[in-house]
């Protein structure tokens, strides 16, 4: 059984991509087979979060240079990754038939995927509403900024409006103290379900901290750090929250849907 997870914000630099890497780290380290996509194409950064210097990009498969297994990379604790190539400027704006393309192409990697992890770009742009519509769950990285609830609100209305997307996550990035995230998402949650027919679950949070920011800098993710750092936990619990909560089952393409189902939507 394949599950797909969308890491998505509205505002940028919220650490969708921080999430999503080590997110993915933390699954792969408990053993799951876990393919992180950095669908944030033509500002792709997983790579240099990660360490890694990927020489195929997953335009390579679209352009039918290469298979998806082609352009899998090997990441720490036996993660997979699929780079969005760096600086690529026509990658920021493709077309919905190339992201619907590797939607599909994603397919190819069933057999090797237990959980598929998106970072999609930040806002609610007709590339991320796409790739948001397209997953099982969709987890929403927030930050106690009026700003990053604005924009998370954007997203979520858009998601639902145009693609019945229903059911998010909500993880709250950068907090103070977990009391502090709690009433962050309770607040959001209050808002978005009074004007929209959603459901919110809450992801967790994870701490403001130097060491996430250092290990940017490093090029070395906090999940290869030891497992009981505060960071560390809180990943361990965002990673048991966001599998455990409701799957969207709307129709339209989605990663790991059958054949003949994209085929159709094309
Ligand atoms: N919990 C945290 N504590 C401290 N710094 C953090 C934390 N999470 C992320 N950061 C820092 O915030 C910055 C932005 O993080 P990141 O690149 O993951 O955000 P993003 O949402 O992917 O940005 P973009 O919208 O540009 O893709 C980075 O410098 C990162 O080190
Ligand atoms: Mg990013």
């Amino acid at each position: 059984m394949t599950s797909s997870i969308v890491v998505a914000s509205g505002k940028g630099g919220v650490g969708k991509t921080s999430v999503a890497v080590n997110l993915g780290l933390t699954l792969a380290r408990q053993g799951r087979r876990t393919v992180l996509l950095d669908a944030d194409f033509g500002m792709a950064n997983a790579h240099i979060l990660i360490g890694a210097n990927p020489q195929r990009f997953v335009m390579d498969a679209i352009q039918g240079d290469a298979s998806m297994a082609d352009v899998l990379c090997d990441a720490p604790h036996g993660m997979k990754f699929i780079s969005g190539g760096s600086g690529l400027l026509e990658m920021l704006n493709l077309d919905q038939t190339t992201r619907y393309q590797t939607i599909r192409m994603v397919e190819e990697l069933r057999d090797e995927t237990e959980v598929l992890i998106a970072d999609v770009p930040a806002g609610a742009s007709d590339s991320s509403i796409a790739f948001v519509a397209a997953a099982d769950r969709v987890l929403v990285v927030l930050v106690g900024e009026p700003t990053s609830f604005l924009d998370a609100y954007s997203l979520i209305k858009a998601a639902n409006l145009e693609a019945n997307v229903r059911h998010f996550s909500i993880v709250v990035n950068m907090a103070r103290s977990a009391g502090e995230a709690q009433a962050h998402f309770e607040k959001f949650k209050a808002t978005a379900t009074r004007f929209l027919d959603v459901s919110l679950t809450y992801a967790g949070h994870l701490p403001l901290s130097e060491r996430m920011r250092r290990s940017v800098v490093a090029r070395r993710p906090i999940s290869m750090d030891q497992p009981d750092l505060p960071e560390n936990q809180a990943l361990m619990q965002i990673s048991k929250s966001v599998l455990s909560a409701p799957v969207n089952d709307h129709g339209g393409i989605r990663f790991f849907s059958s054949e003949e189902g994209v085929t159709a939507g094309l």
